[in-house]
Formats: C-alpha cells, sequence, structure tokens
C-alpha cells in the first residue's frame, strides 16, 4: 500500500499543465513545498441553513493544523449541505445527490486523502457512500452531539422532546407560554440532535466501524476534545494517504457486523438499516434485512439512550462513550477489524471505562436481553419491515386491530383531526404512498399524529404502518419501511378501511387478514399514483431509486471506481 500520488503528479507534471497548476495554486499563497507533501481535502459540508454545522469552520481548521503538523498540505472544498429541519420535502430525497457530489468531487481532484466533515443525519451517510465509491483514503469526522436541552430544571432531548411537548400542547396539557420557553433551551448549543436519534447513530456507528477516531460518536460539539479529536484526524489522514489505506480495507463485512452490533446494544435509529445497506451496496457487501434481524436477536440492548432509554449523548460521553459500549460488547464484536488508527477495534477501545452502569449496562446485566429493533415479514410486508420495538409500547407490541387508511399524506392531513373520523384507540393506523417512489424519497412521517379526537381522550400511542421512515429521535408502535412499496404496487397499497391487520413482534410477523381471492380482485383494479416529477433531479430520483432493503440508493451508484493515481484533473 503507497500513496496514490495523485498531488504530486498534479504539481510536477511537466508542460503547460504542471505550469498552470503550480500558478494557480501559488495564486492562493501556497508554494512549491507545499505541492511536495500529500494532498489532503478537507470536505466541509457547512452551510447557515444547517444549524446542526454550525460549529464546522472552527473545526475545519483544526483539522488544518493536524494536516500542516504531519506534513500533508490541506485543501478544503464544500459539497452539498444536508439540513434535516430545512430541507423540502424531505432530506433523504437529496442524501444520494450529495453522496454523487462527494464521490466526484474526491475523484475529480487532485487528493491524496480526504477527511469528510459530516454531522446532520444524511450527511453521514452520504459521505459514507461518497468515500466508499471513490476509496481513497478517508477519515469521517462528526461535528458532535449538542448539549443536553433545559427548560429550569428539566434535561430536554431534540427532538424527541418537540414531538411529545408538542402533543401536550395540542391536548390541551401544556400551556402555550410553557412551550415557547421550552423553545429558547431545548436547542441551545452547536451539534447535532442530542438524543440517539439517526445522527448520533450513525456517527457512533462510523466509530464502531473503524471509519472515524474513537470518541467521534459522543464528545460534545462544544467540548475542546471535538477540536483535538479533529486536530487527530488531521494528522491521521496524513499517514493513511502516505499508506495507502482505502475505506475499503476498513468499512468490511466485519465492520458492518460491528456497525449492526452496536446500533443494537444502544437502541439506534431504524434509519441505520437503511443508510448501512446503501453503503454495503457500493462496497459489495450483501446486507439483507435477516442479518439486523439476527445480530439484534443475539445483542443485548446495554445503553440507555433516548427515545428507547432515559439519557442523551452528553450523559453517555461522561459515562465512557461509545468506546465504552464497544468494550462492553467486545464478546459479540468482530475485534480483529482494522481501523482508521492503524489498530484493530478491540485495541483502541482497551482503556475503556464505563463510568456509570445506569447509562452503559453489563452483558450480564443488560436492559433488555436482545436489541431494540426487529424485522417484521408477512403477506402485509413481503420483502420485510421495520419496528424499533425498544421505543414502542410494550402492551402493542402484540397487536389485532381495523385498519384505518390514510392513501397518502394529503389525506392524512385532510382527515386525522376530522372528529367524524371512524377511528378507535385499538385500530392500526395505515398510511399508503409515503416510500421511496411514492413520497417520493421516503419521508420520516411514519410516526404520523394520533387521531385529535383520541389525542384529546388520552391516547398517546397507536400501530401505525406505513412505507416511510421515522426520525431516530421518534418513539411509538411504528412499523415502518413495509417494502415493496404501495406505490409500486406492494400489497400495503391493497389495505381498505376494517381490514384486520396483526402485529406480533415476538414472532417477527406483520400479516393482513384478508384472503388471496379478495386481494388478488384488488391487486387488479389497483392504479398506481402519478408520478410527482416530471423533469431534472426528482425524475432521475424515481426512475433509478431502489427500495428500503437495497438502501434507497440509485441503481446505477451500486458498487465502487476507485480512483486511481492516473487519474488526474485534465487541462
Ligand atoms: Fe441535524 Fe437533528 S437536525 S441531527
Amino acid at each position: 500500500m503507497t500513496e496514490s500520488g495523485r498531488g504530486k503528479t498534479f504539481f510536477q507534471q511537466g508542460g503547460v499543465a504542471g505550469f498552470t497548476h503550480r500558478a494557480f495554486t501559488k495564486s492562493m499563497g501556497f508554494d512549491d513545498e507545499d505541492m511536495q507533501k500529500p494532498v489532503i481535502g478537507i470536505c466541509n459540508t457547512f452551510s447557515e441553513v444547517n444549524n446542526c454545522h454550525r460549529n464546522f469552520r472552527e473545526l475545519c481548521e483544526a483539522v488544518k493544523r493536524g494536516v500542516w503538523q504531519a506534513g500533508g498540505f490541506p485543501l478544503e472544498f464544500p459539497t452539498i449541505s444536508l439540513g434535516e429541519i430545512y430541507l423540502n420535502p424531505t432530506s433523504m430525497l437529496y442524501r444520494n445527490l450529495a453522496a454523487m457530489d462527494t464521490e466526484e468531487m474526491i475523484r475529480g481532484q487532485p487528493l491524496d486523502g480526504v477527511v469528510l466533515l459530516v454531522n446532520c443525519d444524511k450527511s453521514i451517510a452520504a459521505a459514507m457512500m461518497g468515500a466508499a465509491s471513490a476509496d481513497l483514503p478517508a477519515i469521517l469526522l462528526s461535528g458532535g452531539p449538542m448539549l443536553n436541552g433545559r427548560y429550569r430544571d428539566q434535561i430536554l432531548g431534540a427532538c424527541t422532546d418537540c414531538r411529545r411537548l408538542t402533543a401536550e400542547n395540542q391536548a390541551g396539557t401544556l400551556d402555550d407560554a410553557t412551550y415557547h420557553e421550552i423553545e429558547d433551551g431545548i436547542v441551545r448549543s452547536a451539534g447535532h440532535c442530542m438524543v440517539m436519534g439517526t445522527a448520533s447513530t450513525m456517527n457512533s456507528i462510523c466509530e464502531a466501524m473503524g471509519i472515524a477516531l474513537p470518541g467521534n460518536g459522543a464528545i460534545p460539539a462544544v467540548d475542546a476534545r471535538r477540536l483535538r479529536l479533529a486536530e487527530s484526524a488531521g494528522r491521521r489522514i496524513v499517514t493513511l494517504a502516505k499508506e495507502g489505506v482505502r475505506p475499503s480495507q476498513i468499512m468490511t463485512r466485519d465492520a458492518f457486523h460491528n456497525a449492526i452490533s452496536l446500533l443494537c446494544a444502544a437502541g439506534g435509529s431504524t434509519n441505520a438499516f437503511i443508510h448501512l445497506a446503501a453503503v454495503a451496496g457500493r462496497l459489495g457487501i450483501d446486507l439483507p434485512l435477516s442479518l439486523f434481524d439476527e445480530i439484534s436477536r443475539k445483542t443485548p440492548l446495554i445503553a440507555s439512550l433516548r427515545p428507547a432509554g432515559k439519557y442523551q449523548m452528553e450523559d453517555l460521553y461522561y459515562a465512557g462513550g461509545i468506546p465504552a459500549i464497544l468494550k462492553e460488547l467486545l464478546p459479540l464484536l468482530r475485534g480483529d477489524a482494522m481501523t482508521v488508527t492503524g489498530k484493530t477495534l478491540a485495541e483502541n477501545v482497551q482503556s475503556a471505562l464505563i463510568q456509570d452502569n445506569k447509562i452503559i449496562h453489563s452483558l450480564d446485566n443488560p436492559i433488555a436481553p436482545e436489541g431494540g429493533l426487529s424485522v417484521l415479514w408477512g403477506n402485509l410486508a413481503p420483502d420485510g419491515a421495520v419496528i424499533k420495538h425498544a421505543a414502542a409500547s410494550a402492551n402493542l407490541l402484540q397487536h389485532r386491530g381495523r385498519a384505518v387508511v390514510f392513501q397518502n399524506m394529503d389525506d392524512l392531513s385532510a382527515r386525522i383531526n376530522d372528529p367524524d373520523l371512524d377511528v378507535e384507540e385499538n385500530d392500526v393506523l395505515v398510511l399508503q404512498n409515503v416510500g421511496p417512489i411514492g413520497a417520493p424519497g421516503m419521508p420520516e412521517v411514519g410516526n404520523f399524529p394520533i387521531p385529535g379526537k383520541l389525542l384529546g381522550r388520552g391516547v398517546r400511542d397507536m400501530v401505525r404502518i406505513s412505507d416511510a421512515r421515522m426520525s431516530g429521535t421518534a418513539f411509538g408502535t411504528i412499523v415502518l419501511h413495509v417494502a415493496p412499496e404501495s406505490a409500486i404496487g406492494g400489497p400495503l397499497a391493497l389495505v381498505r378501511d376494517g381490514d384486520e391487520i396483526e402485529l406480533d413482534v415476538s414472532r417477527r410477523s406483520i400479516i393482513l387478514h384478508v384472503d388471496e381471492v379478495e386481494l388478488a380482485k384488488r391487486r387488479a383494479g389497483w392504479q398506481p399514483p402519478a408520478p410527482q416529477f416530471e423533469r431534472g433531479y426528482g425524475r432521475m430520483y424515481i426512475e433509478h431509486v431502489m427500495q428500503a432493503p437495497q438502501g434507497c440508493d440509485f441503481d446505477f451508484l451500486r458498487g465502487s471506481s476507485p480512483v486511481t493515481a492516473t487519474e488526474q484533473p485534465k487541462f
């Protein structure tokens, strides 16, 4: 393994090409000595339309210091930033676009290695996907989680409490003045959402997979140790670039095993099913839903993190962070997996200690004997569906009820709070046409609201089923990612009001109790919804996005095309 030499070739070429490359680079104040060094790209997804990336300017400077210290030549560049709160119709629609941007900018520029600055949900997955396909030495560095939110003496979590408290406000049990006061303190620092939502899950997973340095998952965004981690990443990427250690040598099958194990032990986000499948698809690794379920059954839930548990990322950091969870999990992990530190995962976590066993339990005394996530199969989801049972109501995990069907988001909005809606608390709410193609972009609407008339009666959870995703910060008895989705004629499209649906998480089943003759009749009369995009990126998305078990990647992006030393910008 050796340095790719892309930077050297670029700057030391003869003729007008080399002359131009050096002359234009000198215009930025760099000199010949700088251009002898390995070129390290710092992919900075900073944006003012992405609150989670607020600390990236400072973090990027720390990475640069590290690169200079280790004898590299850092060059910062931007890629698309995906701010969860700001993107319409859903950030997931743009994840693949960001992954293409990342891959092509790594490929197109004369880089020998890259540090990918990520933080908000989809930016992490996009960077992993792009880095996997470009396969140039890479380290992911997250911006870190927010500090705990606060309201007077209460600890709050974004955005688990955003939903809970909004439901209370709508039900009239939380007054408007208090609701607004809470708004001022729930998101009070730089960083990503501080519960074990999707960003916390994916940033922690990067640590378990060895593509990020130890500490990446939980060091708070505003803690000076995050800046020191950034500096270390800058130093370390220079060595990886010199040694030619590529993401495909780090993100191996064993690394995915370790990622899924951490996901289950920490009660992480269901979105990780989709993102990990997409990254694995880039690397030619098969990651069937059955593997997630198999690992979940063998992996105890040992971290008490909201929304499945009681604590948040700041608490987890003081309790030992992700290294302490991984050390406790070692008997279940592939500890020999190599990481970007140059050491194995087991070596990385050797000195980690659990500082608070209310937050990180031991394997001997787990919170639950199995992981917090399950995969369901049945005639309603022939290709699988997912539930985060750790964040569900225990009394609903075995449930049979009458379907109340909403055909799409507009139908849901129009009728969910209708006082005349025919719905009771034991019914099963079904939302159709919110999958990868149907929505499109598979938005996080799987935890759609409880009907207003039941909310007023104190109902806070019901079985809800859809082909959508749900925010990792959400809770409830929510069946997600139903595949194949309804917009391509999956069985979910055939459900009608009054059908009986049975959920049994212990048996991993989701059954529509309608006989096959009746279903065949409905199937024959089914019409696909009209496509929502006629042109542009949206049209490309609809035409090429794959289903949830394949990670919702584009069919033409599966696999990789590793960059080579000879791959150079042409002048
Ligand atoms: Fe970025 Fe929650 S808004 S992680």
